[in-house]
């Protein structure tokens, strides 16, 4: 069964509810479906040491990853508080680990942007360059 886009935001904007960012007041939520089709979301969470804080996007990959999902199709995103609600370069990197091909968003103001990874992050580093074949030696 797959959802559509609409209701991956929907669980997106849910998570975001759930976000701990007292320093930013800035709650964004994440949700991503699986290939059984379960979903899984995360929130950013924030840390008075900011640099231990985590992404809503990447909390809802990595949960994913650590439950044994390897490929993530599309990833939803969702800003409670602003725009525009494009993931931040470390996130696109998370994401293209697990080859996220389309990214959908929802800001502030309502809008719904799909974007694909290779727009937000071309030229990108992935882990085929990492691959024995890949390599000369
Ligand atoms: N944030 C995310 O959760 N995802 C992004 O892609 C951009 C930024 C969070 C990090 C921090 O908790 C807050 O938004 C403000 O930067």
């Amino acid at each position: 069964m797959t959802i559509s886009d609409a209701d991956l935001i929907e669980r997106a904007a849910d998570a975001a509810s759930r976000s701990y960012s007292p320093y930013s007041r800035f709650r964004v939520g994440a949700a991503i479906v699986t290939d059984d089709g379960d979903i899984i979301t995360g929130a950013n969470i924030e840390n008075a040491a900011f640099g231990a804080s985590v992404c809503a996007e990447t909390n809802a990959i990595t949960t994913a990853a650590a439950s044994g999902v390897r490929r993530i199709d599309t990833v939803g995103v969702v800003c409670l508080d602003g725009d525009p609600c494009t993931p931040c370069g470390n996130c696109r990197q998370v994401m293209r680990e697990f080859g996220v091909a389309r990214v959908v968003m929802r800001g502030r103001n309502g809008a719904i942007r799909t974007m694909t990874l290779d727009q937000l992050l071309p030229a990108s580093f992935g882990p085929e360059a990492l691959e024995p074949e890949a390599r000369e030696t």
